[in-house]
């Protein structure tokens, strides 16, 4: 149970006991940290119902509550606030209990099915860029936090590998190499295994016949056509398109693979392809769908909207299947998975068609009313000009490159601050790879999700201030001092009552984790949880520099700081991992 469980639930008995509601015994951390440590503010909003005066009843609360050994003070503060400060020994009692849980305090929560978490979704033929690097970020540290917490989490990667674009780019390839196997409607196989085109191929193509094709009716339609013959399974595109895929998917996943994120599926819209049209039978014969000149639609607007929001196109009059299709039959795949709740990590500039699409799946009895259906959306990164990032050169810049960069700045980082110098030259590059792994996901993950920030590498990189490379640097700090101590023959020992205010305040700091996480999963922000992995390093450099531990001569005492030195680090590391963030061994 965690601390602030405990404590609210001992006014909460307290209150009752007045024959007041229970609930008004939250307690929370004080904001007036140099007056108390905690407050319970329910005494204000009893007055007025109970027809007494807040003091009064605070003061009655307060009897009630009374514990000596787990209150060291309890105080009227202004009208009938109770100020709260712990009794130390109780205080050391927790976090000993806290040092054994490997939960750190977090009762674990669940749903009745699983967790998807939709995220990253980058699309065949194009490289990942730095706008990939919002949705990949919050996207791996929500499925880690869910997962910690308790959930039964499945990620996906929603390939977009199914659309149009499929049928422009083979239209395109036949037109750069006529002469490919693909084309051949006679030929009886078997295709090359390896693809004629590279992903640089793809990312040049891809434009030139989008250009072509929205300029040209024609050519769209042949586009068009391309995609349905491909669609319906032609083996030639068939063939083709999976070489596509491969080359698209190989390089995305080399991506994920440097930024250290994983998912479980990586599904995409082709995965769907064969429920659609059953699902769309389906909707027909329940009635959620309308026939509009030849063409599928749901109707989503809702009387009491502020806004328009469109029908959900399901098939063009061309018996064409498009984006807010495959999502539907996507939802009804999840619910076939178990998923009752499901997150997506993308883009604000796709709220109309989540909007759309969720309503049309409850609309059209896809997903349960009970299901959650969420968008996550997320700000713009923006270059120092405030405006979305660019290359020097007015690109978009690679995902591959940006990390690429990262790298060379914290190597420069680590030079000046003269860190892992006279390391073998293996364990530097992976010192500077965590290094600048970590200043580019606490650069973007510190920021408040649905706020743009400015990607400022210099600043990112730097071992000062609110950064990766600060809070890896103290918790490698960390490390060092237990590997000096075990030198020592001292080893972490039983947690006791705490004698320093600087190491009774890191106490407090290690007891809010499960509230912290809390928040992080309640508010899809990782943010809070950034801010905490640097709160606790604040509190520990004050505790180190206030408690000399290896100096020290109670033995009891020393082993206790050691303790708290070891959960400290604990503590830390899962934090940062759960920010997808990995610590060196040293630096
Ligand atoms: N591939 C899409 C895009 O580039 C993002 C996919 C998001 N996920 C989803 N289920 N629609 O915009």
């Amino acid at each position: 149970m965690s601390l602030l469980t405990d404590l609210s639930g001992r006014f909460a008995a307290a209150f009752e006991s007045l024959g007041l509601d229970p609930a008004l015994g939250a307690v929370t951390v004080s904001d007036r940290p140099d007056l108390a440590q905690f407050q319970c503010n329910g005494a204000l909003a009893a007055a007025k119902p109970a027809a007494r005066a807040p003091g009064d009843i605070a003061q009655d609360v307060i009897e009630a509550v009374a514990d000596p050994a787990v209150f060291a003070a309890l105080e009227i503060a202004g009208p009938g606030f109770i100020n709260i400060k712990l009794n130390d020994d109780f205080i050391g009692r927790r976090l000993a209990d806290l040092a054994r849980d490997d939960r750190f305090g977090h009762a674990a929560r669940s749903t009745d099915g699983k967790v998807l978490i939709d995220f990253g979704g980058p699309n065949v033929a194009k490289a990942m860029h730095v706008g990939h690097l919002r949705p990949s970020l919050i996207g791996d540290s929500l499925q880690r936090v869910f997962r910690f917490a308790g959930y039964d989490v499945i990620s996906d990667i929603h390939f977009g590998d199914w659309g149009t674009q499929m049928g422009q780019l083979i239209m395109e390839a036949e037109l750069r190499k006529p002469d490919l196997p693909y084309f051949d409607i006679d030929f009886a196989g078997p295709y090359p295994t390896d693809s004629p085109f590279t992903l640089d191929d793809l990312e040049e193509m891809y434009p030139a016949v989008a250009a072509r094709t929205k300029a040209d009716p024609a050519e769209a339609d042949r586009a068009r056509q391309a995609t349905l013959e491909l669609q319906q399974g032609r083996p030639g595109y068939r063939a083709l398109w999976q070489h596509f895929w491969d080359v698209s998917h190989d390089a995305q996943k080399r991506d994920f693979d440097q930024l250290g994120i994983v998912f479980d599926l990586w599904h995409g819209e082709s995965t769907v392809h064969d429920r659609v049209a059953p699902m769309l039978r389906r909707i027909q014969a329940g009635g959620g769908a309308t026939e509009d000149a030849g063409a599928l639609i749901v109707e989503v607007a809702e009387p009491d909207d502020t806004k328009d929001i469109p029908p959900l196109l399901l098939m063009k009059s061309d018996g064409g299947y498009l984006y807010g299709t495959t999502d539907l039959a996507t939802i009804d795949d999840r619910i076939e998975m178990g998923v009752v709740e499901a997150l997506y990590v993308v883009d604000a500039r796709q709220s109309l068609h989540f909007e759309q699409v969720f309503r049309a799946a409850f609309k059209t009895g896809v997903a349960p009313e009970s299901t959650v259906l969420e968008h996550v959306p997320f700000g713009t990164v923006n270059g120092p000009d405030g405006k979305p990032f660019k290359t020097r050169v007015g690109g978009v810049l690679r995902l591959h490159d940006l990390i690429g960069q990262v790298r060379s700045a914290a190597i420069k980082r680590l030079d000046e601050a003269a860190l892992a110098i006279d390391y073998p030259e293996a364990e530097r590059r992976e010192i500077a790879k965590k290094v600048g792994l970590a200043a580019l996901k606490y650069g973007d993950l510190s920021n408040n999700r649905t706020s743009d920030y400015i990607l400022d590498l210099e600043r990112f990189t730097s071992f000062e201030g609110k950064t990766g490379p600060y809070l890896l640097y103290g918790a490698v700090r960390i490390k060092s001092i237990l590997r000096k101590a075990a030198e020592l023959d001292l080893s972490p020992g039983p947690i006791i009552a705490p004698g320093k205010d600087a190491e009774r305040a890191l106490m407090l700091e290690l007891t809010r984790f499960p509230e912290v996480l809390d928040r992080t999963v309640d508010l899809r922000a990782p943010n809070h949880l950034a801010e905490y992995a640097y709160d606790i390093v604040t509190a520990f450099n004050r505790f180190y520099e206030a408690c000399h531990i290896l100096r020290e001569e109670d033995a009891d005492r020393q082993a206790s700081w050691l303790g708290l030195v070891d959960l400290t680090l604990r503590l830390l590391a899962l934090v940062l991992d759960l920010l997808g963030i990995e610590v060196p061994e040293r630096m």
